[in-house]
């Protein structure tokens, strides 16, 4: 805890009140169920009210070096929803970054102004880093190919509404899962529950041994593989990702994978009435648009649910929830 040694006693001693969220690793099942609890009355809240006041007063630095629309975007809108303000910083080349101010100098800055940080940054470990520099807690937004840790709370989150529980599923994730970072957060989380994994890649984009490490540590089981249609049959969740081009030095190799698969209306005939598909966006071309309206899609109502955990987040996290 950053503020305080204890939590005030007008504060809500929750277990997250003061505290940094930078990895998966920080969450356990009971915490899990904690946030997931907050994050369903959250929506109710929205659906039924539409806004609340309960981070009114409270001031949100939202610093992103890197490009977001959902992430960015929802935390905002989390914010405002709960009565809070928001100091956004979507544009760096706009701030004083630009003249060359550091990482721990810039999130002190913010920190004098704000209550609380949410940060993306291209580098693996930068939010941990702005939380050893910062007093004020720090959201890790996504930090290079490293975690994603509030998407993956979303991700399994959109899981549990969609399919009532997380134990007992077949996990089959497809696309970059070597640079992408929702896929790595997410099965960090996930090896919490009772799932199996499928990991569906070309050979160069394969999930890292370090996520294998875990998954294997835990003791789940896995496959590996390069084909979606051995597998699809068998998914409850169809976790698909895009192949991230930016993290290619060589893009005649992206151009090789880009394409690699195409989840369509042919390859959904071949799936369980009851599955359902995930994608943390943006698409390229990864999933038909005929695909949107398969009620099997979840990734429109998955991009949603990505406010309700923020706005759990941010007031837990507040002492408010
Ligand atoms: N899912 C996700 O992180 O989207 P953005 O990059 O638009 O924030």
């Amino acid at each position: 805890m950053k503020d305080a040694g204890r939590v005030p006693a007008d504060l809500v001693d929750n277990g997250f009140y003061g505290q940094d969220i930078i990895s998966v690793s920080q969450f356990d099942r009971d915490k899990l169920d904690y946030i997931y609890r907050v994050a369903h009355e959250m929506r109710v809240l929205v659906e039924r009210f539409g806004s609340a006041d309960l981070l009114q007063g409270k001031i949100l630095a939202n610093l992103f070096y890197e490009p977001s629309t959902r992430t960015s975007s929802s935390f905002m809108a989390a914010m405002l929803r709960l009565g809070g303000q928001i100091i956004p910083i979507n544009n760096v080349q706009y701030s004083s970054v630009t003249k060359g101010e550091s990482l721990p100098d810039t999130v002190r800055t913010l920190e004098s102004y704000a209550d609380i940080i949410v940060l993306r940054h291209p580098e693996v470990g930068s939010a941990a880093t702005a939380a050893h520099y910062a007093s004020k807690p720090v959201i890790n937004a996504g930090d290079g190919v490293g975690e994603h840790p509030t998407q993956a709370l979303l991700d399994q989150f959109t899981i549990l509404e969609e399919l009532g529980r997380v134990d007992d599923l077949k996990i089959v994730m497809v696309g970059d899962l070597r640079y992408g970072r929702t896929v790595h957060s997410l099965t960090k989380l996930l090896v919490n529950y009772g799932v199996e994994f499928a990991f569906v890649s070309p050979e160069i984009l394969r999930m890292p041994d370090d996520v294998l490490d875990v998954v294997r540590q835990s003791g789940h089981a896995y496959t590996e593989l390069d084909d979606v249609h051995n597998v699809i049959g068998d998914a409850d969740v169809l976790y698909v990702t895009r192949v991230q081009k930016e993290r290619f030095t060589d893009l005649a190799q992206y151009d090789r994978v880009r394409d690699h698969y195409i989840i369509d209306e042919e390859l959904m005939a071949l799936a369980k009435p009851e599955m359902c598909v995930m994608h943390p966006l943006p698409r390229v071309n990864e999933i038909s648009y005929a695909v949107d309206d398969d009620p099997r899609a979840a990734y429109f109502r998955q991009m949603r649910n990505g406010m309700y955990i923020r706005m759990a987040l941010l007031a837990s996290v507040l002492g408010k929830a």
